[in-house]
């Protein structure tokens, strides 16, 4: 089958935009980090000083801005208008805002439209929250990527380490749970599996093994 629709969801840090980038790039299909596009909102929220809590003058504000996803060499570019922002949004501070954001009715709205368009241009791997139960609910292949809160924690640590970043790995383990509850319990479209989205574990795994198991999953529906 062609222009599939794979999602990709899963808590924080489970390695879900690594896995959907490479997905995508074997199968040359679009990529699409939804996550990105609420860490841009509370970006634009933070720095305009928009209360992160208010529905109206959020989506008021996603009305006045275009995120775009531009390739760049190693890794998808982020635009909000003509800014760019794709290190930026990965700041603790916007990972630890986002919920509530991402919490807002009209905020999902308004970004669920704009994925569903970005979908409808062809064959899509597209990473989040909701994106098997809420955003392409008919996707032929529905991936719930989980792991430890520990393992998650480390990845993240490491990554920050490369970074300059210094939080301790306790930190992060709270932070990561934190952000998960927020996420699970939420109103509208919380962080669950679909119930025909197939679970895997990658607590144990390296990132080729995840990439050849969801290739395998993708070939079955092929
Ligand atoms: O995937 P990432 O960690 O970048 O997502 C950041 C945050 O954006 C999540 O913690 C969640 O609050 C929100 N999000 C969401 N729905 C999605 C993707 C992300 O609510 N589909």
């Amino acid at each position: 089958k062609e222009n599939m629709q794979i999602t990709i969801d899963g808590p924080a840090s489970a390695g879900k935009s690594t896995i959907a980038k490479l997905i995508a790039k074997k199968l040359q299909y679009i990529y699409c980090d939804t996550g990105a596009m609420y860490r841009s909102a509370t970006y634009v929220a933070l720095k305009n000083k928009v209360r992160l809590d208010d529905d109206a003058a959020l989506a008021q504000m996603l009305g006045q801005m275009t995120i775009r996803f531009q390739p760049g060499e190693t890794e998808q570019r982020v635009f909000v208008n003509d800014e760019e922002v794709t290190d930026v949004i990965r700041t603790p501070e916007i990972a630890n805002n986002v919920s509530v954001v991402a919490a807002q009715p009209s905020v999902r709205e308004i970004l669920t439209a704009q994925q569903r368009k970005i979908a409808a241009q062809g064959g899509i791997v597209m990473d989040g929250r909701d994106i098997g139960t809420a955003v392409l609910p008919h996707a032929q292949v529905k991936i719930f990527l989980i792991a430890s809160v520990h393992e998650r924690a480390v990845r993240r640590y490491k990554e920050n380490v490369a970074k300059g970043i210094n939080t301790p790995l306790a930190t992060l383990e709270q932070e990561i749970a934190a952000r998960d509850q927020k996420d699970s319990t939420r109103k509208i479209s919380p962080l669950t599996k679909a119930k025909d989205a197939i679970e895997v574990d990658t607590t144990s795994m390296g990132i080729e093994e995840v990439v050849a198991k969801v290739m395998a999953i993708v070939k079955e529906k092929e």
